[in-house]
């Protein structure tokens, strides 16, 4: 079901400059962040540019950008109003912000926003349970960014995955500044020097963006996780993977990590114990959503690792991994290892953690149909993310299946209108048009004709079938047998070409070998470009 939010009239004539009784243009506002070390920005010049492009007046608050390198000047530049106030850039249609709206002295930011206006940010609905009630109760449609389920068709609207990307790399660079020698072995006149020992405890997106950091330093790096299906992405970023001996299945449907056995635990700690006097730094970022993160580098561990070591906890605002952790904090232990809680590693990298969050923040307004502010309950992304809408709180979503294979969401919430159950598919009317014509030719046409066309009907329908419901995940596989097909499709195509005789099958042949080629290039050259992203250079 698709429900069009409101169009509103808080934003002042002036934006936009439209000529009276013409339809006046969607709004979207980028207020300041307020939130204390906060330098991310929702938009950048560059995603303002497309969104203007896409039909938007957008207004950015005057300094918004000023954390993220991002100048008024800049954002005028690419077509934005400049609000000194920030009044225009709260009242707008689609507010864009990175944190959720905040109780400051002159009162509570959110009673800025105007009713039927979309609100996109982090919000964390189920611990901000009072704001959420708040933001249902003024009208407001919130997309919690942070709710984006994580599908492969949704990895482009993503905001903790590029955030994580960027957390895990500035975190070997934070370690690298309090770590008192070299990552990478050096041989020199002067002496030599081992590389540095890192243990990753968590691959999941912070976890290998931290690896391949590392390791791009010289380090040597080892990596733990309870889901083994990370295994095989640890190797191919170059560090080993560390087991323990008890199988326990630790994926949940949604790709995360569920909380595991007590054994298990106590058997992840025993090879920590093992670890701990090797490794020189230590990044912690395991998290099981919703939960207080596991204390797994204990002060035990910590007290057998070397002086001068340092480990890096990114779990610190979820309560740490590390039994020393403090948030925002730096911890020094007794015995001389630094403990980093900061909870700010992704501010740390403003410029392009702005320019990722923007182009995450732009794919999800194309989700909306832009400036239609379509909020279909049947898209998951789109009903994955909404905390609020027509006055009620619609989070938690229903569960998503894991697989992004395309299918009927059933829509929750008060406003929701799930899709009809036994709607026909595709494949069936195909079918059904394919048999009713094979009915009427078969009455006319010669015998040979109508067992060709029965294969080629049901070589239709199969294969809709069968690709239809590849998961995306498998892709890349399905490429290659459609190359593989396509070479069946070429050999006929050569011997009908070859026949000698100028005919209509021989003209098809040719046809058909020469747009069988373009697949199987086409097809190999982007399975090429696909194995490429995940080689090591050098
Ligand atoms: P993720 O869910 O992709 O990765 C977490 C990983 O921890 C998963 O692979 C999971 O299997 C693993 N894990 C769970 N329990 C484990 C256990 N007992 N032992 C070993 N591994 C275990 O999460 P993502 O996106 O990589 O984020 C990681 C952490 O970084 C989160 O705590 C997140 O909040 C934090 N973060 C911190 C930032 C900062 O500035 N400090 C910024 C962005 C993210």
């Amino acid at each position: 079901m698709q429900e069009q939010t409101q169009g509103g009239a808080a934003s002042d004539a002036a934006l936009g400059g439209a000529e009276p009784g013409a339809p006046r243009a969607v709004v979207v506002g980028v207020p300041r962040e307020s939130c204390p070390g906060e330098r991310r920005v929702a938009a950048t010049p560059d995603s303002v540019r497309k969104l203007v492009q896409k039909g938007f007046s957008v207004v950015v608050q005057a300094g918004a950008g000023l954390g993220a390198a991002c100048t008024d000047a800049t954002y005028a530049d690419a077509g934005a109003q400049i609000d000194d106030e920030g009044r225009l850039a709260w009242g707008a249609d689609v507010v864009l912000k990175v944190r959720a709206p905040r109780e400051l002295d002159g009162g509570h930011e959110l009673d800025r926003l105007r009713r039927g206006a979309v609100l996109s940010c982090l919000i964390w609905p189920a611990q901000n349970g009072e704001l959420v009630q708040r933001l249902a109760d003024l009208g407001v449609t919130t997309l919690a960014l942070d709710q984006v389920p994580r599908i492969s068709r949704a990895q482009k609207m993503d905001v903790l995955s590029s955030m994580a990307n960027i957390a895990g790399y500035r975190a070997v660079l934070e370690a690298a500044h309090h770590f008192g020698g070299f990552f990478g072995g050096q041989i020199t006149a002067a002496g030599r020097t081992r590389p540095a020992q890192v243990l990753v405890i968590g691959a999941g997106v912070a976890g290998l963006a931290a690896i391949a950091a590392a390791r791009g330093l010289g380090a040597e790096v080892r990596a733990f996780d309870v889901r083994a299906s990370v295994k095989d992405q640890v190797r191919s970023l170059g560090a080993r993977f560390l087991e323990v001996d008890i199988a326990e299945d630790a994926e949940t449907a949604g790709g995360y990590a569920k909380t595991m056995s007590k054994e298990f635990i106590e058997a992840e700690m025993a090879l920590f114990r093992a670890q701990a006097p090797e490794v020189d730094i230590v990044i912690t970022t395991a998290l099981i959503p919703g939960k207080r993160a596991p204390v797994l580098w204990t002060r035990e561990a910590v007290g057998l690792m070397r002086r001068g070591s340092v480990v890096v906890d990114l779990a610190a605002e979820q309560g740490g991994n590390c039994g020393y952790t403090e948030a925002d904090r730096t911890v020094v232990t007794p015995n001389g290892v630094t403990v980093l809680g900061h909870t700010d590693l992704t501010s740390r990298l403003a410029t392009h953690a702005s320019q990722f969050f923007a182009t995450n923040l732009v794919h999800l307004l194309d989700e909306l149909g832009n400036t239609a502010l379509n909020v279909d309950l049947a898209n998951e992304v789109i009903r994955g993310a909404l905390a609020t809408h027509a006055g009620a709180v619609t989070f938690p979503p229903p569960p998503v299946p894991v697989s992004a294979a395309p299918g009927p969401v059933a829509a929750a919430g008060p406003a929701a209108v799930a899709r009809p159950a036994a709607s026909a598919s595709p494949t069936w009317v195909l079918g059904g048009l394919g048999l009713s014509l094979m009915g009427v030719i078969g009455t006319l046409a010669p015998p040979e004709f109508v067992q060709h066309f029965t294969v080629f009907v049901l070589a239709c329908v199969i294969g809709w079938q069968l690709i239809w419901n590849v998961t995306p995940a498998l892709h890349t596989p399905l490429m290659s047998v459609t190359n593989a097909v396509s070479g069946i499709i070429l050999v006929g195509g050569i011997l009908q070409a070859a026949s000698g005789e100028l005919s209509v099958a021989a003209v098809l042949g040719a046809v058909a070998v020469l747009v069988a080629s373009v697949n199987i290039a086409g097809g190999f050259l982007v399975t090429q470009r696909m194995l490429g992203m995940f080689k090591k250079e050098g």
